[in-house]
Parts: C-alpha cells; sequence; structure tokens
C-alpha cells in the first residue's frame, strides 16, 4: 500500500536552497489536516462567541471528522504521520529535552519524541473539545445532535467541561506556538515552512530517514469513512 513519492527536482527555493538539498518529510494529508484544524478551532471560537450555533455545530462537526482522520492516519498514513513514529515513551522525551539544554541538536524527521507528546495533547483535547460538543446546549435554543439521549444535568456538566477544555486548548495552542518559534529564531530550523512545503532541508534530518509516503487515495478513503461515522453520530 506504502509507495515511496519521488522528490520534487527544479528551481533554487530560496536562502540558497535547491530542490536536492530539501527531502520530503510530511505527505499532502498531514498539511492540509493541519492548516484546516488551525481554520477551524478559530472558527469554532469565533462562532460560538457570536452565537451563530448552526455554524458552529458545522465547523465542530468538520473538526471532528478530522480530528477522527488523523487519528486513522496514525495508524495507517505515511511514516511521519504514524504514531508509532513520534510516541516514545518519557524517558526517550526527556532524554531528548535535557540534551537540548546540553546545546545539542538531535535530529529527527518528523515530530521530536517530546514534540509528540504536544501532538497527542493537542489531539485528545480537540477530540474532547468536539466530543462534549456534541451533548452541549446553550441553554436557549441550541442542543449539540446528541444532547437529547441523555439528562438535561449531564448535558449541563459536559456544556461546562466544553467551555473548560477550550481553555485547555488555548493554553497547548500557546505552548505550541512558542516551541515552533523556538525552533525558528532559536535553533534556526524553520519547522513552520516544513508544515507548509513538506520538505525540510536534507542537513536538518537523519541520514538514514527511511520514509514511505502512502498514496492519497487511502487518505481520502479513511476521510470518507470519518465523515460518514461523524454525520451517522451526529444523526444518530
Ligand atoms: C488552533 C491552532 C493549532 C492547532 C490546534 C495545532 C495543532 C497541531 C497538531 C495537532 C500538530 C501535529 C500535526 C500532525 O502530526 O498531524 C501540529 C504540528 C505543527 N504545527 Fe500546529 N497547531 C495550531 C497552530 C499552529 C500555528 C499558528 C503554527 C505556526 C506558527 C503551527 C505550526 C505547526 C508546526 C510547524 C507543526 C509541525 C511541528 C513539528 O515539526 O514537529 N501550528 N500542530
Ligand atoms: C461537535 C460539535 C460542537 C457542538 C455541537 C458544540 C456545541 C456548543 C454549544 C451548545 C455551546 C454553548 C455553550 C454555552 O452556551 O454555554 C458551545 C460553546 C462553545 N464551544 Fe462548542 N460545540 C462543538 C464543537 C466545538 C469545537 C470543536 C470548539 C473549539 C475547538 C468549540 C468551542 C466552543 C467555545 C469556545 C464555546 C463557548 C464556551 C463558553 O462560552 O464558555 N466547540 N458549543
Amino acid at each position: 500500500m506504502a509507495s515511496i513519492e519521488p522528490q520534487r527536482a527544479g528551481a533554487p527555493l530560496g536562502r540558497g536552497l535547491t530542490a536536492p538539498d530539501l527531502v520530503r518529510v510530511w505527505d499532502m494529508p498531514i498539511r492540509v489536516f493541519h492548516w484546516s484544524i488551525v481554520g477551524l478551532v478559530s472558527l469554532s471560537w469565533v462562532s460560538a462567541e457570536n452565537g451563530y450555533m448552526r455554524l458552529h455545530l458545522w465547523s465542530g462537526l468538520g473538526l471532528l471528522t478530522l480530528v477522527v482522520f488523523r487519528i486513522a492516519w496514525g495508524f495507517v498514513g505515511s511514516t511521519t504521520a504514524r504514531f508509532s513514529d513520534f510516541i516514545h515513551g518519557p524517558g526517550r522525551a526527556l532524554a531528548y529535552l535535557r540534551a537540548m539544554r546540553r546545546g545539542e541538536r538531535p535530529a529527527h524527521t518528523g515530530h521530536n519524541p517530546a514534540g509528540g507528546w504536544m501532538v497527542m495533547a493537542l489531539l485528545a483535547a480537540l477530540l474532547l473539545q468536539a466530543g462534549t460538543g456534541l451533548f452541549a446546549n446553550d441553554g436557549v435554543h441550541f442542543n449539540g445532535p446528541l444532547a437529547a439521549r441523555i439528562s438535561s444535568a449531564l448535558s449541563d456538566r459536559l456544556t461546562n467541561l466544553h467551555g473548560n477544555i477550550f481553555n485547555v486548548i488555548v493554553l497547548l495552542v500557546w505552548m505550541h506556538i512558542v516551541a515552533v518559534m523556538f525552533y525558528r529564531y532559536v535553533r534556526g530550523e524553520n519547522l513552520i515552512r516544513a508544515m507548509i512545503t513538506g520538505s525540510k532541508p536534507r542537513r536538518e534530518i537523519p541520514g538514514n530517514a527511511d520514509l514511505k509516503f502512502v498514496r492519497l487515495r487511502w487518505a481520502l478513503l479513511c476521510l470518507a469513512l470519518a465523515a460518514a461515522l461523524v454525520f451517522w453520530l451526529a444523526r444518530f
């Protein structure tokens, strides 16, 4: 099922880098997923704050679909998308942080062992946020699609939780952005450009990196299954 995407060759890409100096590390589904969740988290927040609850429902369901897709892609996706590539025990994450403190530059192709934990925290918080949203109510005229399935006391509690988890998401996102800026301005690694273009300079990744990229059609299949599951849940 996995096949290796050819490296793009071509014209200079700025700062003296040409395509052969770059290695493709992130596949297209991961990049589209990332920038779409940034958009949908913002839309969910703005719509809730302004009382556009229909829009809030749709952006929340969209986000839930993407997170379910991402979980599936973490098992069947390209090398750097897989949980097995970036989830390591706390010992390895701490060793990585200690090496950073000593001023070393341990190279990683995808998420580093500490960043992997942040990714999991973000995904878990987003899943909980959208999951509790399904059961939430605004106390006036909007109920999440599954709110009528539970008691109103439980729905109220989950609504509270929905508000609280959002605060956790805001905190995690700030930490995430500070970490990305640290890499950019302290270590000189432009992770943002990699998350946009998919490629990193060859010198920033280990020489023995063995990357496999899964074809886009499998991502589309995972996305379609995730959407079907979420919309079935919402109409349940
Ligand atoms: C709502 C805001 C955001 C959320 C929820 C979020 C979430 C995430 C998640 C879940 C990942 C892991 C991607 C994956 O493996 O699927 C990630 C990676 C990443 N994000 Fe964000 N992100 C947000 C905002 C941003 C912003 C504003 C930036 C740029 C300043 C950014 C830059 C990055 C970069 C560079 C990576 C890759 C990190 C690495 O190389 O290990 N993110 N983000
Ligand atoms: C599954 C879809 C979702 C549904 C059905 C849903 C439902 C609701 C409801 C009914 C409220 C009103 C609560 C109140 O008035 O106290 C609310 C508020 C809110 N939701 Fe969602 N939500 C969903 C997903 C999301 C997502 C994905 C986010 C952000 C990542 C989000 C962020 C918020 C915020 C920030 C508030 C305002 C909380 C407050 O005022 O304390 N929701 N949501």
